[in-house]
């Protein structure tokens, strides 16, 4: 019964941060639970085109392995047609920048109602297309994909400059002036809130974009295409094309008339990206990997922490960059805190991803689930003890079971690299000192957590943590107001909230002789 709760309060935890007013998967009489896939073009200049070789690639369902359908595979010659759909928009005098900073607010509450209106589609199309459970889809990251636009529609008319203060007979203000043509590179794991979260600031700040969705899952993003034409966009103010990483988007990186790159995904490509960039002194933000601490103390609630913890690793397969991924728990509560995560990692229940009483549905590939399979048999070799799970669920589809290492030590493998999977792991520790070096033990910093009920031991360790964002007897809470990024080799930048915008705007300093000044 308690863990019940506690699973409702995750969910409502994903709801809270979503939205209060839209119904949940239960409430609603939900639509058509397998989607006809309607866009497989790549959206230029407000048309669907097919791209320039015309060459097309496959689409899986990860839950079968089937092919769902093909999409356009742009090629470096469709990229220079989608760089000069977005340059072209971007001209002066041109309708995007001759709009009143409102109107883009307009736009962007315009693309919410009309993600709100197909949420039960777009909801099952993500689930077809990235094996993650339809109820999940459906309550958490389609209405977070609404609230982040909602927010981002409130913003383009408050970014204000400042007047300064300068010696002399001078009138000096700044101005926020979008850094120009965007191109954005996003990954399979969340690809409509993804998606969302590079829209929101591009348009807030008048940018104009190219956007890359991932190869394994371009079919919301080709649909959100569909909704942004609906909206009212200008043509050119935002592209999506579809394509490989090696060639559809290092054209992207390359491409002169662009003038910054949004990157995420893993740290190894962000690094490429990074050096790219620098070349031609472009902008860049980048959200890359991470191996996240979650601290739990003797002193935390923990029927929470056990629940938490699991949530922490386990929600979306494993495939959070931020998933607590190494598990530090206090050695007074270990053996119970390791129990009572084994029970709640049995119970998990794996399977179709459009039956309602699915958790876990399948990893995206089978390369992602041999990778996984392949750390998870590194743990068994490095002495780590597996308690549950550690195979390939099934024999169809991209399934692996939730599975569970005990006894982990920091030089494992499972400890330092991220498996982006269903696979926890429990390290024992004894003081706070030994914890918090540890914990920052690690290249990534993106994020972390701490479960006690002592406020000034959260605030000490919260403090001394190396990460972007540091949750405190919750985790993943992604409300748009806070913002998201990494330390060290986590990345570059902020995503959501007001820092986002930061990074789509440079700061313009004008400065006017005035003929006297008399105060
Ligand atoms: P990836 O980093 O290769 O792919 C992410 C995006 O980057 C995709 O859109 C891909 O097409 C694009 N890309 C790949 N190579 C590129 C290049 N040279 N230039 C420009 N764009 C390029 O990630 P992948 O291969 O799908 O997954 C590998 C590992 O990366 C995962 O096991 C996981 O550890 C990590 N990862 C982290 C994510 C995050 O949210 N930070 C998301 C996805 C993967
Ligand atoms: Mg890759």
């Amino acid at each position: 019964m308690l863990s019940k709760l506690l699973s409702k309060q995750v969910l409502n935890q994903g709801l809270r941060l979503t939205t209060r007013t839209l119904s949940t998967a239960s409430q609603q009489k939900l639509v058509d639970r397998k989607p006809d896939v309607k866009y497989q073009k790549l959206f230029i200049n407000n048309e669907f085109v097919d791209s320039l070789g015309g060459s097309t690639f496959e689409v899986l369902n990860p839950a079968t392995g089937d092919v769902i359908t093909e999409v356009a595979d742009a090629s470096e010659k469709d990229i220079d047609r989608a760089v000069k759909a977005a340059k072209d928009a971007f001209r002066l005098g041109s309708e995007w920048r001759r709009m009143d900073p409102a109107g883009r607010g307009v736009l962007l509450n315009r693309l919410a109602d009309l993600i709100e209106r197909d949420r039960a589609y777009l909801a099952a199309l993500e689930t077809l297309n990235n094996g993650k459970p339809f109820k999940d889809s459906y309550n958490i990251d389609i209405p977070h994909c609404i609230s982040v636009l909602r927010y981002y529609a409130g913003w383009p008319d408050k970014m204000n400059g400042k007047v300064l203060p300068v010696a002399g007979d001078f009138f000096s203000y700044t101005r926020r002036e979008p850094v120009g043509v965007v191109g954005q590179i996003i990954p399979w794991n969340f690809p409509m809130i993804l998606l969302c979260w590079k829209i929101g600031p591009s348009v807030a700040t008048g940018c104009t974009s190219i956007i890359k969705l991932d190869e394994h899952t371009p079919l919301t993003g080709l649909y959100t295409a569909k909704l942004i034409e609906e909206a009212g966009f200008p043509p050119g103010v935002i592209n999506i094309v579809s394509g490989d990483g090696p060639h559809c988007g290092a054209s992207l990186v390359k491409h002169p008339d662009v003038h910054k790159i949004a990157f995420t995904g893993s740290t190894q490509v962000g690094k490429i990206i990074g050096v790219e960039c620098a070349k031609q002194v472009k902008r860049a933000t980048l959200e890359l990997g991470g191996k996240s601490p979650n601290i739990v103390f003797a002193d935390c609630d923990l029927d929470l922490a056990v629940e938490m913890s699991h949530f922490a690793l386990f929600f979306n397969q494993g495939q959070c960059c931020c998933a607590g991924s190494r598990t530090y728990v206090d050695e007074k509560i270990y053996d119970e805190f390791v129990q009572r995560s084994i029970e709640r990692t049995k119970r998990r229940k794996v399977g179709d991803p459009f039956d309602d009483s699915t958790e876990q549905g399948p990893q995206i590939s089978h390369e992602q689930m041999d990778k996984i399979l392949d750390l998870i048999e590194s743990g068994r070799r490095n002495g780590a003890k597996l308690l549950t799970g550690g195979e390939r669920h099934g024999d169809k589809g991209f399934f692996v079971q939730p599975t569970l290492f005990a006894d982990v030590q920091d030089n494992h493998r499972i400890a330092r690299e991220e498996i982006f999977g269903p696979v926890m792991q429990i390290l024992k520790f004894k003081s706070i000192e030994e914890v918090v070096e540890r914990a920052n033990d690690s290249e990534y910093g993106l994020a972390a957590s701490v479960f006690t009920k002592d406020l000034d031991k959260a605030i000490v360790v919260s403090n001394a943590l190396r990460a972007g964002s540091v949750w405190v007897n919750t985790y993943d809470n992604f409300d748009p107001v806070a913002p998201f990024g990494g330390f060290k080799h986590s990345g570059l930048g902020r995503e959501k909230s007001e820092y986002s915008l930061d990074s789509y705007s440079e700061t313009k300093c004008v400065t006017m002789k005035i003929s006297e000044r008399n105060s």
